[in-house]
């Protein structure tokens, strides 16, 4: 009779595992340079792993500062990291988004095309800020839209950082420039960023934070880009002809 001991079923079942995982990874869903993205053995999952002789991900960081940004409901959930000796192989397992998340259609390639995306990314960013995390690299491939809504979800938290005192009020003040960019009044993100670094370079880092929380609230209440504003010309016009009639 053939008897088995609980290690080596537990074995087996590692082999299994290890076994679907690598087939899931030759079918990526996603990644280039540095990462893969593929179905996880569980359902409803997705792993992200680093590419062989790529950058060394250190993704227990890269899991924190998501699950910042999955506690306020855009990121991906993540379920857990897997870590082997060296580093090599390791893995990040979260909600794989791809039921109500769609590709975000994008400028060559590059940034998301869509103004409104931009503004409602930007605001995210600064929500984010807030919370001491700075988001870089915002390609259109590390985010996704919402099919119904249009909601951005960011993902890819490769490169991103904790941050606190100036270097947040610049995360804060960067992320509502481009908000600003983006929702057509790029002038006004100019002088308000030129306003935050001047006080910031004057060493007056709680007034930076100040000026920065006022603008960020401004780009807040922005829900269409600046063309759909009835501007302060249309205002006086309509004024002008009311007198007339
Ligand atoms: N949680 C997720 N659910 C569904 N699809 C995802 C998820 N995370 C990533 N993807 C898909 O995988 C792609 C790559 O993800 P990500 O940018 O995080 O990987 P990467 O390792 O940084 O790749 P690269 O360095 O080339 O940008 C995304 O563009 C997206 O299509
Ligand atoms: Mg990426």
């Amino acid at each position: 009779m053939l008897r088995r001991k609980a290690g080596d079923i537990e074995g087996l079942a590692e082999f299994l595992r290890e076994g679907k995982l690598k087939d899931n990874r030759s079918d990526p869903i996603g990644g280039g340079a540095f990462g893969v993205v593929y179905e996880s053995d569980t359902p409803g999952n997705v792993m992200k792993q680093g590419v062989d002789g790529g950058f060394d991900n250190d993704f227990v960081e890269e899991a924190n500062l998501q699950s910042v940004a999955a506690d306020m409901g855009f990121a991906p959930r993540v379920a857990g990291i897997e870590r082997f000796a060296g580093g090599i192989g390791d893995r990040l397992e979260m909600e794989d988004v791809r039921g109500n998340f769609e590709p975000v259609p994008s400028i060559q390639g590059l940034y998301p095309a869509d103004p409104m995306f931009n503004v409602r990314s930007a605001q995210q960013l600064g929500q984010l800020a807030l919370k001491g995390v700075r988001l870089d690299d915002r390609k259109a491939d590390n985010m996704m839209r919402n099919k119904m809504t249009g909601r951005p979800m960011q993902l890819d938290f490769g490169i991103a950082s904790r941050v606190t005192a100036e270097d947040q009020v610049m995360a804060l003040a960067d992320a509502t420039e481009d908000g600003f960019r983006a929702a057509g009044i790029g002038d006004v993100g100019d002088i308000f960023r030129d306003t935050v670094y001047d006080l910031i370079n004057g060493g007056q880092v709680a007034e930076a934070m100040d000026v920065a929380k006022q603008g960020f609230s401004r780009l807040q209440k922005i829900k269409q880009p600046a063309g759909k504003f009835v501007s302060a010309k249309t205002i006086l016009a309509e004024q002008a002809l009311a007198e007339f009639t």
